[in-house]
This record gives structure tokens, sequence and C-alpha cells, in this order.
């Protein structure tokens, strides 16, 4: 019988990314086959998130429910990794003993030893270090049946805003080298895959080195990336504002095969709150930056990020933030309280707001940004758009789920047999986070 793996996913699309490896590793190594149901599982591995305090918390109950599986099974593995294991290492061990394997972002292609290492030694075994980029040189040849895939071209962050726990868990920035990020775009393409995603913490910090020797930026990567005849479609996440190169704004004038969608997280409209973040911008030069890829791209859809009630944070400091949003007009957005992490500066801060000011204040802008989505999806009924077509719909057999330029979920009446491509469907109607459509059938 193959032995069975489980995988369960928190945070962000890098961990996403990372988690598909772990499968592919495993199948590479021990030939196992991925579960959804933990109960069936041989090896249980949690890929974990720490950028808020309640996406720790999640992990540390998710493992106490493993831990009895465990009890009734004594055979199974579990391992944590992910961005929790890379800030606690040993201390998981010491708060759940039952854990048998930790592991980082940048070591996760070692599972395979570190499993034998529990296996043959009886103890478990903590791996947390930052080999340089060596991962990618160790990861087999991913697998894919969908029409999308990620490719991670940069790790890690070295911006170090001051709330933010990624540069601490996934090290500083390491940019795939040039010819690495392009085979594994082309064996993804042969596969099927018209639509790239790159990701990293901050793409647009990309400085890959070339088998010559030099070293090209992020808007160099897009064009060859788009230049590749079976690439239909191309997106990237996330990038930082201070990095938006006018190189990278012109692609969106002459690229057409990227995607009218960016997300650029923008955290505050505040100066005083962006200076104390450490972001290196300010709300004018933000606003700038919009305007210049409105004028590359005139329909662009903008997405972005919100830190709420940041230690400090003033009744000024916020309306300048709501102002912000009517200003720039975002697109579907994410927008989180302020969670202070142990060992980031802002976690010293003073933080005088109450929690329920704090609360009022998420409400009001979550209002305003839903109220935003839901203009851009009405404003969609009726138009046309080419999606690719990602999945089986959820609710409905029948039904196929597409990705439309603009990064909105379409479902539409559909065969199976149309996954991965693209195709045209006509919008009925939208509400806030799903369209409803129909393919568009030539005469
Ligand atoms: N590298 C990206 C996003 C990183 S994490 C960037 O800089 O834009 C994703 C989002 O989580 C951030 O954009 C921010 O809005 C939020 N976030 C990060 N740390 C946080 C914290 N300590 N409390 C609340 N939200 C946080
Ligand atoms: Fe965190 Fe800032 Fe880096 Fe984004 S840019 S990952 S918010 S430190
Ligand atoms: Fe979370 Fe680590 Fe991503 S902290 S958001 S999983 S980089």
């Amino acid at each position: 019988m193959q032995t069975k793996l489980y995988i369960k996913t928190y945070g962000c699309q890098m961990n996403e990314y990372d988690s598909d490896k772990m499968a592919d590793v495993m199948r590479a190594c021990e030939g196992m086959v991925q579960t959804d149901k933990a109960e069936d599982a041989d090896i249980i591995l949690f890929n974990t998130c720490s950028i808020r305090e309640k996406a720790e918390g999640k992990v540390f109950s998710d493992l106490g429910r493993a831990r009895a599986l465990k009890q009734a099974k004594p055979g199974l593995l579990i391992g944590v990794g992910g961005c929790v294991a890379s800030q606690e290492g040993d201390e998981i061990v010491r708060r759940a003993p039952y854990v048998d394997v930790v592991f980082g972002p940048q070591t996760l292609h070692r599972l395979p030893q570190l499993i034998a290492a529990r296996r043959a030694s009886g103890k478990p075994q903590v791996d947390i270090s930052f080999p340089e980029i060596e991962k990618f040189d160790h990861l087999p040849v991913a697998q894919t049946t969908h029409g999308t895939a990620y490719v991670s071209i940069i790790e890690g962050c070295s911006k170090y805003c001051t709330y933010c726990v990624v540069p601490f868990t996934r090290g500083e920035e390491m940019s795939r080298p040039f010819a690495d990020v392009m085979r594994e775009v082309a064996s993804l393409t042969a596969q099927g895959v018209g639509e790239i995603t790159l990701l990293g913490q901050n793409v647009n910090a990309y400085q890959g080195v070339t088998e010559d020797g030099d070293t090209v930026d992020f808007a160099f990567l897009l064009q060859a990336v788009a230049a590749q005849p079976d690439v239909q479609r191309l997106r990237f996440s996330t990038s930082h504002p201070r990095e938006m190169t006018q190189r990278l704004i012109d692609l969106y004038a002459s690229e057409p095969k990227l995607a009218g969608h960016l997300h650029l997280p923008v955290q505050s409209g505040s100066d005083r709150v962006l200076a104390a973040m450490k972001r290196g911008y300010t709300a004018l030069e933000y606003k700038s930056t919009v305007r210049k890829l409105r004028a590359a791209r005139p329909d662009i859809s903008i997405t972005s990020d919100f830190i709420i009630g940041f230690p400090g944070e003033s009744d000024a400091d916020f309306e300048a933030t709501m102002k912000l949003i009517d200003d720039v007009g975002f697109d579907a957005s994410f927008s989180f309280i302020f969670s202070a992490r142990p060992g980031t500066p802002a976690a010293e801060m003073a933080d005088e707001t109450p929690d329920e000011i704090k609360m009022e204040r998420l409400r009001r802008v979550q209002a305003r940004i839903a109220g935003l989505e839901q203009q851009v999806s009405a404003a969609m009924a009726g138009s046309v758009q080419r999606v690719v077509v990602e999945n089986i719909s959820r609710k409905d057999a029948n039904e196929l789920a597409g990705r439309t330029e603009n990064n909105r979920v379409v479902n539409f009446p559909g065969s199976p047999g149309m996954l991965g491509r693209y195709v045209d469907v006509r919008i009925l109607s939208g509400t806030m986070h799903t369209l409803r459509g129909e393919l568009v059938i030539e005469p």
C-alpha cells in the first residue's frame, strides 16, 4: 500500500508554493501520495505562518489534534515547517515533544534526510538553517495538472519593516539565478501551464545572475518570461511600492501578456505611520506610482494590504488611510489589525489605542473596500472576459471556476475537459467575491 502524506498550509502564496515542493520531494523520494484526510496519513506536515499572532496560535491547537492521531497510530510522523518553525526551532519540540521533524522554508528539500535521521536515531530532528538558495538545486521537477502555476524567483526579504517577522523567518533577499527560473517556467509550460505567477515577498527586488555572470532585474525577467510562446498570461506577487521602477511600469503599456492586476501593499495612508513602519515611501509617492501605472494601463486593477491600529495611529492618521483608499480606488484588498510580533521593533512601540477603536477602524476600512470591490464586480457584468479554467467548481460539479485578468473568480457551466484552457466567458452577474458567467460560443 502506498504511504500517504497530509500537508496543511497556513499563510501566504510562498507557503503554498513551498507546500507543493514538499509534496514533490516526498513523492520523488518516498513515493508518497497526498491525501486531504489527516486521519489517513502516515506523515502529517504543517507548513506554518507567524505573520500575526492568530495564525501562530492556530498551529499549536492543530498540533494537539495531530497528537491524538499519533496516539492511535504510533508510526505516524509529524513535521512542522514554515515560518513558525523557523522562528521557534527547538522550542517547538520542547512544547510539543511528539513532533518528529522541524524544518524551515529554506531546508524543506532536506525532509527525506531529516525523516531518515529521525527513524534511525529515535530523536526529533530540527534543521532551520538558511543555506544559500540550496533548496532549488535539490528539488525534483514540479508536477502540475492546473493551467496556472507559481514560480518562486526571490526568497526572503531585506526590507525589515518594523512590524514584520518575514526577514527573520525567511532570511535576507536571495534571487534565484535567471536560467534556473527560466528552466522552471519551461518545464511548467511543457505540462500545459499557460499562466505563471512569479512569487516572492518583493519580486521587484529581483537581481538574478545569468550564466554569463551578468545581473538582470525584474523587468528583464518579466520580458523574458513573457517572450516564451507558451506563456499566455503573467502575474507576480508581491511587489514593494519603493521598487516600482519606470522600466517595470512601462511593461504594463508594452507587454499585453502581463495581467492588468497589481497587488501593491500600501499599509497606511499616513506619512507619519509609513515612516514608523519604515516603508520608505510617502502617500503622495504611492499615489504618483499608481498614476503612472494607470497611464501605462488605464484599466489596471490595484489591490492592497492595510495594517490598522499600528502603534500610535491617531484618528487623523486613520482618516489619511481612508482618504488614500478613496483617492486610489483600490479593488479587493486585505486589511489586518496590527499584531505585535516578538522580536520586531514595532512590538516595543507604545500602543495606546484601545482595541474597540481599532476594531471600529477595521470595520470602516473593510466596509469601504467591500463597496469598491462590489462596484468593480457589478461593472464587469455584460463584459466578456478571457479566463483560464483553474478548477471544477467546489459547489457544483457541472460548473468550472476560472480566473479573470483582474484576478476575480468566475463560475460558469462547462466540462472538465476545459481545465487549464483559456476560454471567453460573458459575465452575467457579479457579487462581491464571485462572478457568474456563461461560455461565449463562437457562431
Ligand atoms: N512582502 C509583502 C507582504 C508581506 S506579509 C509586502 O511587504 O507588502 C502580508 C501582509 O501582512 C502585509 O502586507 C501586512 O499588511 C500584513 N502584516 C505583516 N505583518 C503584520 C503584523 N505584525 N500585524 C498585522 N499585519 C501584518
Ligand atoms: Fe515584511 Fe516589509 Fe518585507 Fe513585506 S517588505 S515581507 S512587510 S519586511
Ligand atoms: Fe506567513 Fe511566513 Fe508567508 S510568516 S505570510 S508564511 S512568509
